[in-house]
């Protein structure tokens, strides 16, 4: 499976407008340069969202007043403390992690962060475990950010438990570079259905965010 770049870029390919676009926005604050920086020394992978993601989380959850997300994908916990960031003190994240590590080092972020309370880790399969969680459907916002191949599932997911004008987001929706090749791993063309589903499937009003992974957008619109 291809990777992830190590340096998620931010401004066109151009370094000193990506430096320019973090020095004016600043994306990155001291509590989550810790969670990157702890993640890492905790021996997680160094894949959790860009800084400038992760502030494009918070803000569309801002938007659209957020106060019920679902992440799949938590590693961390760094795109979910942007997710909680983004809601009120009654604000909820249920956040979906298949490692045990990776959700060790996940709540020490929360907790950290002020979330312990309001953050709701749930450790196993997504897709069996998010039935855990229906009851209190709709939801606001789902990101997902977990196992590719299983991305057209996920999209089935929010589409039936998301609220009307809920919106989706997807890390990693260019499929590392190769979404578009005909010779694709199975997993990018789980990537590519997922896009087209989300794009073509009549439920959502959808949007790419040129990010350097691709950060698919859709607001629920039936
Ligand atoms: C790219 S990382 C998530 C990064 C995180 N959203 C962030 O930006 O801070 C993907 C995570 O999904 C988890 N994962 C993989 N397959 C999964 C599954 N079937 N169910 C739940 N989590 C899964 C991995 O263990 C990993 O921690």
């Amino acid at each position: 499976m291809p990777a992830s770049p190590e340096e998620k870029g931010f401004g066109q390919g151009d370094p000193a407008l990506a430096r320019w676009a973090e020095k004016v926005f600043q994306p990155e604050d001291e509590v989550l340069r810790e969670i990157r920086e702890r993640s890492v020394r905790e021996g997680l992978p160094a894949i959790a969202v860009g800084k400038f993601d992760g502030l494009h989380l918070e803000v569309i959850a801002r938007a659209i007043g957020a106060a019920k997300c679902v992440e799949i994908g938590t590693l961390g916990g760094y795109s979910g403390v942007c997710l909680l960031r983004a809601m009120g003190e009654k604000g909820v994240l249920h956040t979906f992690e298949l490692s045990e590590k990776h959700a060790q080092v996940a709540r020490e972020s929360f907790r950290k962060a002020g979330f312990a309370k309001r953050a709701h880790l749930h450790v196993g399969p997504a897709l069996q475990m998010l039935r855990e969680i229906e009851g209190e459907a709709p939801f606001d916002l789902v990101f997902v950010d977990a196992d590719k191949g299983s991305y057209p599932a996920y999209l089935a997911w929010a589409a039936k438990h998301l609220r009307e004008r809920g919106v989706i987001l997807a890390d990693n929706a260019f499929g590392f570079g190769e979404i578009h090749r005909a010779d694709a791993s199975p997993e990018i063309k789980a990537l590519a259905k997922f896009n087209e589903e989300l794009a073509r499937g009549g439920r959502f009003r959808t949007t790419m965010i040129p990010t350097a992974e691709g950060l698919a957008m859709g607001v629920k619109i039936r």
